[in-house]
């Protein structure tokens, strides 16, 4: 998963968030969310949970009694950032003094687990730093900080989180997408990656409260659930039959529920793609033809030193494999340009991958040393060149994007509506190929999943009309 929260906004907001606030004395807090879509939910779930303890959600962190700063730590400058946000809270929470109230600041998320009271060292503001397994234990923390006691929480729990935090509320109407986790951590170890130190060993939620969780979402107008973890495709959670199930099981199921029409999952890695999934794809109609299917680079060489597990033609043959079995299927994948060793002629089989595969999308990065992971001591390659080649890479990108987007007009495809649009009588939707899709639509078709023609294609997103 990506720095995507920002770009990807968190399309399971719930509308009506305010709902949440009319019990107990009201206090407020502000919640702000960097990387991936597990952060995003981890928000939500913060949020119910601090809710249920009387906090109102707010969407600014000014006059706020407690902020959260759900951080990411994926690269150097998203772990940065966390910074200079403390910074912009300072004059805040000083204004907040002065009126004789608190703002209790909290850290959280992948940054909060990595440096843990480094934190509370180099910012004397924060009174909370609380690690992903921890969430639960959140609105205890907040109420100690209000008294004035510092907490660091980072422990890997013998219990599970997901057990304490509440679930999504199906009293209020539900935005028509949303999140839900099923497993978290990675076993893997890529050279590059905080994950494993972030968010620990891989865990799978079991079958059971996953149905559990879906069927609620449904139940307050969810139509389509996009199954998060940061390897879901090495799911492995307890089945309804006591044996451990994989992934492309527990969607069999979901898709068994009434009114889920729609099913999405991310981000998989190429060696848990299986064949029960890869037939998923072509025998499930309610699951998305689309797939974030990361693989980083095309050298072998760098690949090994990547320890990915897998081959530049082992990837390619399982995209063939995927595409035989849906052959509508839009691919999207990470890379990362610069990993310590890549020489140009590495750096080109990444370019040869991509020609060959054809992305409908794709995020790209720079290599970025991370503190503790195995590339971090290896010798670096220059920034200058880092660039250069991110630079080609997403020209080469972005020209297969915009290839896919074209291809799209002209077509006829189902549209679920999300949102209204800016202009006036226009609504946003996504195409099963998770373009954002605009078109002329009464407000009450939000939820409503429409038959659009596509009539445009822009960079990032489509225009369409009613059929
Ligand atoms: N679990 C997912 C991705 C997790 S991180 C997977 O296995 O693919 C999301 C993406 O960030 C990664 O796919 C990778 O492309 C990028 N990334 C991770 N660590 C990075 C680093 N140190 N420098 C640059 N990009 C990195
Ligand atoms: Fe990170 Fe690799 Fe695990 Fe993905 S598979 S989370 S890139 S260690
Ligand atoms: Fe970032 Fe942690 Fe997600 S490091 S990408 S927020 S798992």
């Amino acid at each position: 998963m990506q720095d995507k929260a920002q770009q990807d906004q968190p399309r399971a907001e719930a509308e009506d968030a305010s709902a949440a606030s009319s019990v107990g004395p009201t206090k407020r807090v502000f919640i702000k969310t960097y990387g991936c879509q597990m952060n995003v939910y981890d928000s939500q779930r913060m949020g119910d949970a601090l809710a249920a303890a009387g906090y109102a959600p707010q969407d600014e962190a000014e006059n706020a009694d407690l902020v959260i700063l759900n951080t990411c730590h994926i690269r150097e400058k998203a772990a940065e950032k966390v910074y200079s946000e403390l910074g912009r809270l300072a004059p805040l929470a000083a204004a907040k003094k002065r009126n004789g109230g608190k703002m209790a600041i909290a850290v959280a998320g992948c940054v909060a687990q990595a440096e843990g009271e480094e934190i509370m060292r180099r910012q004397p503001l924060v009174d909370v730093v609380v690690g992903p397994q921890a969430y639960h234990r959140l609105p205890e923390m907040a109420a100690r900080a209000r008294s004035g006691a510092r907490t660091v929480d980072t422990e890997f729990p013998t219990e599970d989180k997901f057990d304490h935090l509440p679930t999504p509320k199906t009293a209020r109407r539900l935005a028509p997408t949303a999140f839900l986790t099923v497993q978290e951590g990675c076993d893997k170890f890529c050279a590059f990656c905080v994950v494993p130190y972030t968010r620990g060993a891989e865990v799978s939620r079991p079958v059971r409260k996953i149905l559990a969780e879906a069927e609620r979402l449904v139940t307050g107008g969810v139509r389509e659930i996009t199954l998060l973890g940061q390897n879901v495709n090495a799911y492995h959670g307890a089945g309804e039959d006591g044996v451990d199930w994989g992934l492309a099981q527990l969607i069999r199921r979901l898709a068994e529920i009434d009114g889920l029409d729609l099913i999405r999952y991310t981000t998989s890695h190429p060696r848990d793609m299986d064949d029960a999934l890869i037939a998923a794809h072509a025998e499930i109609p309610k699951l998305a033809p689309y797939l974030h299917l990361p693989v980083q680079a095309g050298s072998d060489k760098v690949l090994k030193a990547m320890n990915r597990g897998h081959t530049a033609a082992d990837y390619v043959r399982l995209v063939e494999r995927i595409r035989a079995a849906r052959p509508d299927i839009a691919l999207s994948g990470d890379f990362i340009v610069g990993f310590p060793g890549e020489t140009e002629e590495d750096f080109e089989a990444t370019l040869a991958l991509v020609r060959e595969v054809r992305y409908a999308q794709a995020f790209s990065f720079k290599y970025s040393s991370r503190p503790g992971t195995p590339a971090a001591d290896r010798p670096q390659i220059d920034e200058a060149e880092k660039a250069d080649r991110l630079a080609r890479l997403q020209a080469l990108l972005g020209e297969q994007q915009r290839a896919f987007m074209e291809a799209c007009v002209g077509r006829e495809m189902p549209v679920l509506i999300e949102k209204k649009g800016r202009e006036q009588g226009q609504m946003v939707g996504r195409s099963p190929y998770l373009q954002p899709t605009h078109l002329l639509a009464p407000a009450e078709s939000r939820g409503e999943i429409l038959r659009v023609r596509i009539v445009g294609a822009g960079t990032n997103s489509l225009a369409a009309e009613l059929v």
